[in-house]
């Protein structure tokens, strides 16, 4: 390894793209060669930033020396690019999520990795959102008291699997799921909050009613080794006016955390956490401070809940301290990704930039979201319960 890191992108689509973008501008990388299958997105993209243009990503391994490969071709086809960049000798992989579509495929990608000594980063963008940053937090330093049950709901228009990647829409759907595509994202951010705690059993349902060529939606309770249980729900035949809406919440018996990740109907993106009463209010004001040491603007708050509803009151009572932020959090597709460089830049899965926030996600967490994801899948399948 150079002064910078000679990187090779394979995937030109709407992420590869974005790659190139946001590492071409990255001091401590120079993008030397990029590839594609389709000519034309290979040599858009090398025009754009001055690399060479391959539409054989075998080819373009032969030619250059890389120290990282990005890999970011549609879901089904990681393991091809990603295990020829690690049998090439390339020793740092960022590959998009999820980790592959299959446990065999995953299990391939594992094993080359472990083989060749290499490290393989898997872009699970939410993490590097501020709020799941505080999501996090509160989770792990029990303000929540335990967490007991959650919701996780993350939905798409109907128009991403009929026109988001153009022409080739419907077959890229028909290759994935939303328990690939979607799932994938929130079965991350599950294992995240609530490390280490794992899923063990997964219930889960599916139909294919509206859309025919992949299925309409993937509804699943996911049970952990901690006895936590969180239905998570995917759909993407939604008739709305947002792209993606997101909705997580979590009950404790303490507290409870309700965040809108992004804003729908009637329905503004925020961030609350209403904590244990045991937290004290010089405790509180340390919290709002170690999450602003996180880059994590969160207002603290004292309040009395009054919940009613016409003329039904159930009574507030005591006073609940509370943290909370009014708005989009801040993620980028690329938010996660400079920590990752980062990562790779220090030799190490918890770089500066991230030091507060537990390790990187690597091959091991893409080998357990693709298990999770599969137990959904063979659930829904089967109508049985699946052990993970
Ligand atoms: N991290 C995130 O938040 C996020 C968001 C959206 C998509 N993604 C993921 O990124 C990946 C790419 O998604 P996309 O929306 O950019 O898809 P896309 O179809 O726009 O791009 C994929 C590209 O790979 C190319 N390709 C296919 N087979 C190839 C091969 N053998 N060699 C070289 N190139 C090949 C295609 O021609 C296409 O240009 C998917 O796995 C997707 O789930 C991640």
């Amino acid at each position: 390894m150079g002064n910078t890191l000679a990187t090779g992108i394979i995937g030109l689509g709407i992420l590869g793209s974005e790659y190139a973008r946001f590492l071409g501008a990255r001091p401590e990388v120079r993008v030397v060669a990029v590839a594609d299958v389709r000519p034309e997105a290979a040599e858009r993209v090398a025009a754009e930033i001055g690399a060479a243009a391959y539409t054989d990503f075998r080819e373009m391994l032969r030619r250059h020396a890389l120290d990282l490969a990005v890999v970011a071709t549609p879901d089904p086809l990681h393991r091809e690019p990603t295990a020829a960049a690690l049998e090439a000798g390339v020793p740092n992989i960022i590959q998009e999520k999820p980790l592959a579509t299959t446990v065999e495929d995953a299990e391939a990608i594992c094993e080359a990795v472990e083989r060749r000594r290499a490290r393989l980063f898997v872009n699970y963008a939410n993490r590097a959102n501020p709020l799941d940053v505080a999501s996090r937090y509160v989770i792990q330093e029990g303000l929540l008291g335990r967490v007991v049950y959650g919701e996780v709901r993350l939905d798409d228009n109907i128009c991403v699997p009929r026109q988001l990647w153009g022409g080739r829409s419907q077959e890229w759907a028909a290759g994935s799921s939303t328990a690939h595509f979607l799932l994938s994202h929130v079965v991350d951010l599950l294992r995240w909050y609530f490390a280490p705690a794992e899923v063990r059993q997964v219930y889960a349902i599916s139909q294919r009613e509206a859309l025919g060529y992949t299925p309409d939606v993937y509804d699943a309770y996911l049970t952990f080794d901690s006895g936590l249980k969180v239905r998570v729900k995917a759909e993407w035949i939604k008739h709305i006016d947002e792209l993606v809406e997101f909705y997580l919440c979590f009950s404790g018996s303490e507290g409870t955390l309700v965040y809108n990740k992004r804003p729908g109907f009637g329905t503004a993106a925020g961030w609350r956490a209403n904590l244990s009463r045991k937290v004290a209010t010089g405790e509180l004001l340390r919290h709002q401070e170690a999450l602003h040491a996180r880059g994590v603007n969160v207002g603290a708050l004292l309040h009395r809940p009054d919940p009613a509803a016409g003329q039904l009151a159930a009574g507030g009572g005591e006073l609940v301290p509370a943290l909370e932020f009014r708005g989009l959090g801040g993620q980028t597709l690329m938010s996660l990704v400079g920590h990752l460089v980062d990562a790779i830049v220090e030799g190490t899965l918890t770089p500066r930039s991230w030091q507060h926030n537990g390790p990187l996600p690597t091959h091991l967490d893409g080998l357990k979201q693709t298990q999770v994801v599969a137990a959904i899948i063979r659930s829904a399948e089967t109508g049985r319960t699946v052990e993970v």
